[in-house]
């Protein structure tokens, strides 16, 4: 069982991260669950991810054209399309996600690899089952709220047949509720955490 953990809790609160305390949750909870379990970790900040430019999607497209997804330029592909679950954590910056997150979209979204096209559009080749959404907010979660949206139609694109998310939202509203609001949600993801 391969199980792929994308943190891009990038937070000025450092340790104190609300989105990292969620997550934190989660993990603690599956990890008891789980105790033997692998689990490769992804940690956006550390690495040095650019976004595409014409000339790496020229080298990307030569190669996908002979079909061959061994290079670095697929490595992060490669590890989400061979992911059986996946979860990802990210706060809610400017209606969606952090910056670096959007540009690991570019690096997995490999046509061929973890997608292809048929006369009826997208399918999706990714092996995960399930893929989880940990995210917290300044505001209370709308309907609209892009961050999950992205994930579960990204989730869709890639195949991967169960979407579930963790919204925490409301924290700056009135930060004196920000701790039962936290508590909740963590309750929310470790339940999610014990089937997963
Ligand atoms: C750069 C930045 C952009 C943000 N944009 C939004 C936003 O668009 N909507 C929102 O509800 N909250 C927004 N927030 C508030 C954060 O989502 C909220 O404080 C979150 O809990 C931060 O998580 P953290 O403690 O893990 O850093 C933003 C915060 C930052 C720092």
């Amino acid at each position: 069982m391969r199980l792929l953990y994308i943190d891009c809790c990038v937070s000025q609160r450092g340790a104190d991260s609300r989105t990292l305390g969620l997550a934190g949750a989660f993990w603690d909870a599956f990890r008891a669950e789980h105790p033997e379990a692998a689990i490769e970790t992804v940690r956006l900040e550390a690495l040095d991810l650019k976004p595409l430019t014409p000339a790496d999607l020229d080298r990307r497209d030569g190669q996908a054209k002979g079909g061959d997804f061994s290079g670095p330029d697929f490595r992060l592909a490669r590890s989400f399309q061979q992911a059986d679950k996946i979860v990802v954590a990210a706060p809610f910056w400017d209606l969606s996600f952090p910056a670096i997150l959007r540009v690991y979209i570019e690096h997995i979204s490999a046509n061929g690899l973890t997608y292809h096209y048929e006369s009826d559009g997208c399918h999706g080749d990714c092996r995960a089952s399930r893929l989880i959404y940990l995210t917290t907010g300044g505001d209370f979660e709308r309907p609209h709220s892009l961050g999950v949206l992205y994930w579960k139609q990204l989730a869709a694109m890639f195949g991967i047949p169960r979407f579930d998310y963790v919204f925490a939202g409301g924290l700056d509203v009135d930060p004196a509720r920000a701790p039962e609001i936290l508590e909740a949600a963590g309750e929310r993801a470790r339940r999610l955490a014990r089937t997963f």
